[in-house]
């Protein structure tokens, strides 16, 4: 019986770090999308659409999707999905993938992470004083280099609330601060924040006004103080109305629920913007079919009945996603 190797590389799992998938999206103008999971039927829609839609990935993971399904878990779940991916070709993966720590909160955790196969990992310090969050995370890009593990870091606040990351404010970045903060630290990107939150309310807008647009003076400004770097964009879900209808319609209570439209994220991804992350988008389309299912088939108790198809709704959401927002389809 083999036994779970304290450390293991991500090139022994199949992983790759970001740094040629960001340098091709930077060269031709996509963002290459980063969608998170925390369980089976997340992985499987991602993969399935990814290599569908032959985009590139990164499979994101939060300090709680960690908790929710166990790191040792987590780390076998993502090697498996590697390996049946290499099983649909000649045994190389048809499309180049990351194991990514999404919004890690402490150095430990993203040693961890390195550790355990991750192939990029983020320190999100975004909310400490300036020094602090310079401090440490050039501590993780420190250890991280050593093994080849891509780091992203963070300057400005964004709002929302989830489980580990909560802030009742945003505070865009600053663009005065990017230059230093990337020459002190040595991160690989940088997340800014330019107008997007976490969640699924993202701005309070009245019935029949649009949302405001994003700061893209602030991305442009930030571009103009390092050229060519890869910039990410967090809170970047688009709340797509067809499944809040269905949640509203099927019992659930999601007033008010509205994101990022997609042609501001269309522009986004054009510019120096490399990285989209995309997690409540996909917690919409699960919530929504199961909730349809429970509707419409109120004797149903067998759990296949409705993740799966929950499932197959999600591959066509982040295939909608790579083809006609981010523009990730077909570049490998
Ligand atoms: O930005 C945060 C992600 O949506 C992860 O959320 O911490 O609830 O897993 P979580
Ligand atoms: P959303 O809540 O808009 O999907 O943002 C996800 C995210 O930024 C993960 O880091
Ligand atoms: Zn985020």
């Amino acid at each position: 019986m083999p036994t779970t190797p304290k450390t293991v590389s991500y090139r022994e799992l199949g992983f790759v770090n970001t740094k040629e998938m960001f340098k091709k999206a930077m060269a031709e103008g996509y963002a290459v999308p980063a969608y998170n999971f925390n369980n089976m039927e997340q992985l499987q829609a991602i993969i399935a659409a990814c290599v569908k839609s032959r985009s590139p990935v990164i499979l994101q993971v939060s300090k709680g999707a960690r908790d929710y399904a166990n790191p040792t878990l987590l780390r076998w779940m993502a090697r498996g999905a590697m390996e049946m991916m290499k099983e649909m070709t000649d045994g190389t993966a048809p499309i180049p993938v990351a194991l990514h720590l999404d919004h890690g909160d402490s150095y430990e955790l993203c040693k961890a992470c390195i550790d355990n196969g991750f192939s990029s990992v983020m320190y999100d310090g975004s909310h400490l004083p300036y020094e602090e969050n310079v401090k440490i995370t050039k501590q993780v890009v420190d250890y991280a280099r050593q093994f080849d593990v891509t780091v992203e870091g963070e300057l400005g606040v964004l709002a929302g609330i989830e489980e580990h990351v909560s802030s009742e404010k945003s505070h865009y970045t600053n663009p005065e601060d990017v230059e230093d903060f990337v020459k002190r630290t040595g991160v690989d990107s940088l997340a800014i924040s330019i107008g997007t939150s976490h969640g699924a309310y993202k701005f309070k807008v009245k019935p029949g006004e649009s949302v405001p647009p994003l700061r893209f003076d602030i991305l442009e400004e930030t571009e103009k103080r390092i050229p060519g770097f890869p910039i990410v964009l967090h809170g970047a879900s688009s709340v797509l109305q067809d499944y809040i209808n269905y949640i509203n319609k099927y019992g659930g209570k999601m007033e008010g629920a509205v994101g990022v439209p997609a042609e501001q994220l269309r522009k986004a991804a054009k510019s120096a913007v490399c990285k989209i992350n995309i997690d409540s988008d996909g917690r919409l389309v699960m919530t929504a079919m199961i909730r349809k299912m429970f509707a419409e088939k109120p004797s149903e108790f067998d759990p296949r009945k409705y993740l799966g198809p929950a499932r197959e709704e999600l591959v066509k959401m982040y295939m909608d996603k790579n083809q006609n927002v981010l523009g990730s389809a077909n570049r490998v």
